[in-house]
């Protein structure tokens, strides 16, 4: 078996996994969430980066020869590292992938005003990735950030639903709306944050269009794979999906059997501290 690995802090890559599966039912997947460790998103630039490559080394010996990094903290804090440093001494056959790059490529084509709002985790918006991806693609683009630091305890925590939800999302919306007001485009800048769609969209004004990525991920990993025939030769096809997490199996298929309306959904608990 050589799945596709898909990996996250915890719950929020799900909601990637899912369109990737959606449009690509036919190969195997191996999802890991580090949920013992998460969130990730108020760590240092050193300890994202520290967790996100155990995370990909034990999904590289678990047999994935591509890793997907489901989880934008990760993706600016930790991606580059890891394709420029690491992969060249680990196994350079190996890739990994993330999130923003493909985001990026359709905000652009999205924004009329050209005024884009970023929420996510602390980590992304300081991280000041998303300006630097879409400034190569279009200089004139103005970004403005806002941190969400409840919004992943929300659902790490499954109070996407409560009404303190509305609270905290309400807070931030109106934040980054008063903050920019030409803005005509919102991108969701943390995986976790489609789980908190219902709250979103009740906050968000009218004629503001809501970006989610996993649609975006799902058709550029597509086109990747079609451009990297060596690649998707090595991926293989029995349309099964394994998930492995690092707190309790028992708390993962609880939470994970809702975010994927996958009744009987199996995890398996690992320790990824010491991966070789
Ligand atoms: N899903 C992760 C992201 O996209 C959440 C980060 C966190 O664990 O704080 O950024």
């Amino acid at each position: 078996m050589s799945p596709i690995g898909i990996f996250d802090s915890g719950y929020g890559g799900l909601t990637i996994l899912r369109q990737i599966r959606q449009l690509m039912p036919q190969y195997d997947y191996l999802y890991l969430g580090d949920n013992a460790r998460a969130p990730y998103g108020g760590h240092s630039f050193e300890v994202i980066y520290e967790y996100t490559w155990q995370a990909v080394r034990a999904l590289f010996q678990r047999g994935c020869p591509l890793v997907i990094l489901a989880c934008n903290t990760a993706s600016a804090r930790a991606l580059r590292t890891i394709q420029r440093e690491n992969l060249e001494q680990y196994d350079a056959t190996r890739r990994v992938l993330g999130v923003i790059h493909p985001t990026v490529e359709t905000v652009c084509q999205l924004t009329e005003t050209k005024h884009v709002g970023l929420l996510g985790t602390v980590g992304t918006v300081s991280s000041g990735s998303y300006e630097m991806e879409l400034h190569k693609l279009d200089p004139a683009i103005h970004v403005t950030g806002m941190a969400c630091p409840m919004w992943v305890p929300l659902v790490e925590n499954f109070e996407y639903d409560s009404p303190g939800a509305d609270y905290f999302v309400k807070k931030r919306i109106e934040g980054i709306m008063q903050a920019d007001p030409q803005i005509d485009t919102l991108i969701l800048g943390c995986t976790h944050y489609p789980l908190l769609m219902e709250k979103i969209i009740k906050y968000v004004p009218q004629g503001v269009r809501i970006v989610p990525q996993g649609e975006y991920v799902a058709q550029k990993l597509e086109d990747y794979l079609h451009r990297h025939p060596d690649m998707q030769a090595r991926i293989s096809r029995g349309a099964s999906t394994r998930y492995l997490t690092t707190e309790s199996a028992e708390k993962f298929q609880e939470s994970a059997t809702l975010f994927m309306h996958e009744p009987g959904l199996v995890a398996e608990r690992i320790d990824i501290n010491n991966p070789s």
